[in-house]
């Protein structure tokens, strides 16, 4: 989608949305087309429910004597609670109604919103962000869509004063974009279609970047003792594969920011088979690889004076003749033992050995892992928030500022000896599941979190709820949400960068 900025014109044209606070507060230009019309609008916002609340709106016609077509209505609320995030949501109203009516084209009037925080630039700015986030659709299988079904925005042009400021802030923004596309189109993809080496393909384009990609396969993962790992996969016509990127632009003496991903390509649960009912689904279990190879599109695209890696356990985990059984004993990396109890909880045995292999090769300060790790997170916390379990209140406080301003929430989780002692197994140091289901988020956490080595400040996001929407938010149309990407991405530059 093409962005304008524009400075105000004498007068406007075509599909003009304006802005309405709440308590049908018409701003400047509402209030001039109000007058110039003999209160159309007014008189259409005494007609109905429509009160300028925050995301609502209202389409009108144009009036006689005024270019325009459609003029719509857009609420912004309350101007104090007008931030960076709601104005990305504004957009995202923007598009959504743009696409639904067909328009090609639509002018957004950018009046100043007193007592906002914001200028009239960065509210434009982090407006044309969310429109370009919304305006997006998986639709590269389907080959008979109508017109009306297809995206129809193409073009978006903001009215605001300073024009050039917003434009500096958009370009600031705007390379979130293409990193949440590139996520949300891994996360899209059939398993039949995208499979550990089809991935490692795909994230192997970031070396245009200037990222560095290693792509492990089985006989290096079996050289380096990633048997847990290679477990998970065995029952599977694909190869598993370990993906590392690694982007080190910033001090030599810094050491690294190491994001983990979990790449479940596809997850039937392996002989611990899932039920059929929604198994489809389980080709998003590689949601957390997604939204870091995303993220490092990012940073890298942004040239990121930080030393970031990446890893991702790619893998499918398929019921077979070879395939692992319940109660295998299998190696990690690391030295310990894990008993299998359930092959289903696969995503802790494959991020066990990534981490392992993080912390050996790189030396990370600190470990940031991605996973679409549980059901129980969903119980807990449904789709509002991703869990988050964590070694360090300061890196989980950065981490929850740094989602909190992007519509990104993390609620943190807690940990313990008491939840430790129930992965005990009675023949090897461990076992993947404890007895029951209580405290299922946990428990997997506590798995994870002994392979955590000391002095590393690391955090686990438990995002099984929130990598896939059923029926979208204010930036994100239902599927693939790309959790994580912006989230990584503001982390490394509040935190890790000089
Ligand atoms: N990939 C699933 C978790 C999941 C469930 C993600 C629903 C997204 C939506 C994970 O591998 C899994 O199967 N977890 C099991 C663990 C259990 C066997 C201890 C679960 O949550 O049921
Ligand atoms: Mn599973
Ligand atoms: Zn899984």
């Amino acid at each position: 989608m093409k962005v304008e900025f524009l400075a105000f014109p004498k007068a406007f044209a075509g599909n003009v949305a304006v802005f309405v606070a709440a308590d049908k507060q018409l701003l400047a230009t509402a209030q001039i087309l109000d007058r110039e019309s003999g209160g159309t609008l007014t008189r259409a916002l005494g007609a109905g429910r429509f009160t300028g609340g925050k995301g609502q709106s209202l389409t009108v016609l144009g009036h006689a004597g005024a270019n325009i077509a459609r003029l719509l209505l857009l609420g912004v609320g309350k101007a104090r609670d007008l931030d960076a995030r709601a104005a990305e949501g504004l957009g995202g109203v923007i598009a959504a109604e743009a696409n639904a009516a067909g328009h090609k084209s639509v002018t957004v009037v950018v009046d100043p919103v007193k007592g906002s925080k914001l200028t009239p630039a960065q509210i434009a700015a982090h407006l044309a962000l969310g429109a370009q986030l919304r305006n997006y659709r998986f639709d590269k299988y389907k080959t008979k869509d109508k017109p009306e079904q297809k995206l129809s925005l193409s073009e978006l042009t903001l009215i605001v004063s300073g024009p050039a400021d917003a434009r500096r802030a958009y370009d600031k923004l705007a390379p979130a974009v293409d990193a949440v596309f590139l996520t949300r189109d891994l996360v899209s993809e059939p398993a039949n279609v995208l499979y550990p080496v089809e991935f490692a393909r795909r994230a192997k384009e970031l070396t245009k970047l200037g990222v560095k990609v290693q792509i492990l396969g089985e006989a290096e993962m079996k050289k380096l003792g990633m048997h847990v790992l290679l477990g998970v996969g065995q029952g599977s016509e694909r190869e598993s594969q370990l993906l590392v990127m690694t982007w080190m632009n910033g001090p030599k003496s810094q050491k690294p920011v190491a994001l983990i991903g979990k790449g479940v390509c596809f997850d039937t649960g392996g002989i611990s088979l899932k039920p059929a009912g929604g198994m489809e689904d389980m080709k998003w279990d590689m949601g957390g690889a997604g939204a870091v190879v995303g993220a490092m599109q990012l940073i890298a695209g942004r040239k990121a004076r930080a030393n970031v890696v990446a890893i991702c356990a790619l893998v499918e985990n398929m019921p077979d003749g070879n395939a692992q059984r319940p109660g295998d004993v299998v190696r990690s990396m690391s030295g310990q033992t894990v008993e299998v109890i359930n092959t289903d909880a696969e995503g802790r045995l494959i991020l066990c050995d990534a981490m392992w292999y993080a912390q050996e090769k790189f030396k990370p300060q600190a470990m940031v892992e991605l996973s679409t790790l549980t059901g129980a997170i969903i119980v807990a916390l449904g789709h509002e928030r991703a869990g988050m379990f964590s070694n360090n209140t300061q890196l989980s406080n950065r981490l929850r500022a740094a989602g909190a301003g992007l519509g990104e929430k993390l609620w943190r989780m807690p940990l313990g000896p008491k939840y430790d002692k129930l992965i005990d197994s009675d023949i090897a140091d461990m076992k993947n599941v404890s007895n029951g289901r209580d405290g299922g988020s946990i428990t997997a956490a506590q798995f994870l979190q002994r392979f955590v080595q000391d002095g590393v400040a690391w955090a686990h996001l438990d995002i099984a709820g929130v990598a896939w929407s059923n029926k979208g938010n204010e930036t994100t149309p239902k599927g693939a949400t790309a959790f994580g990407v912006r989230l990584l991405d503001r982390l490394v530059a509040d935190h890790y960068e000089r």
